[in-house]
């Protein structure tokens, strides 16, 4: 699993783009979407590295103010870029996946909490339709559960100290291209096309 890389450059990190490659086991989505959703991605990855380049150089620090000021909007700026740059690395990683069986282990840790695991996935759809920005299966380690987490933006929604396992992007730019107004059709081949290796590898580092 390699995610989040950063460069450690002489005036500092600096983010770098991961290089997901398009496959024929991506059928979630075609390489037109995929294409277009990386140019996102990496949009995100320079505006973070632009941010990290004013709060180096303590840019608008001394007007910081609440209603108005730079500082807020770079702050602003902060969580959504990285947060923009984190999860569209972990929906990559999970996708593109033709062996669609989650193990034993993820589907008793699911019903645990969740009955079963097709009321999991259940729940984990209608989030997907009720999100405007992120559907995200989390866990909580406060609580030792899984919840299903609903954000409307990057940075709008997300629970404090959850752990992503599996991630699926509900903005219109993951799906538009390729499917218009038909998200539920995105969903459900998104559901098709997890990779629950992936998915368990995560789980796996929680114990
Ligand atoms: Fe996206």
């Amino acid at each position: 699993m390699e995610l989040y890389v950063i460069e450690i450059m002489e005036d500092g990190m600096k983010f770098v783009k991961l290089n997901f490659e398009y496959s024929d086991d991506v059928t979630v989505i075609n390489q037109e979407q995929f294409d277009v959703h990386m140019r996102l991605y990496e949009g995100y990855i320079n505006k973070m590295n632009e941010i990290d380049a004013l709060l180096k150089d303590n840019t608008g620090v001394k007007e910081a103010n609440a209603t108005y000021s730079e500082f807020r909007g770079i702050k602003r700026g902060e969580t959504y870029a990285l947060n923009g740059v984190i999860l569209h690395e972990l929906y990559f990683e999970n996708i593109g996946s033709t062996n669609n069986t989650p193990s034993t282990m993820i589907t008793q840790m699911l019903s645990r909490d969740y009955g079963s695991f097709d009321n999991w996935k259940n729940q984990f759809v209608a989030t997907a339709k009720a999100s405007r920005g992120w559907a995200i299966l989390c866990y909580d380690p406060r609580s030792d559960s899984f919840r299903n987490d609903s954000l409307d933006t990057h940075d709008d929604g997300y629970m404090a100290m959850s752990i992503p396992l599996l991630v699926l992007d509900m903005y219109e730019h993951a799906y538009f291209l390729q499917y218009a107004d038909n998200k539920v059709e995105y969903i459900n081949r998104f559901m098709d096309n997890i990779d629950w290796q992936v998915v368990g590898e995560r789980m796996s580092m929680l114990q």
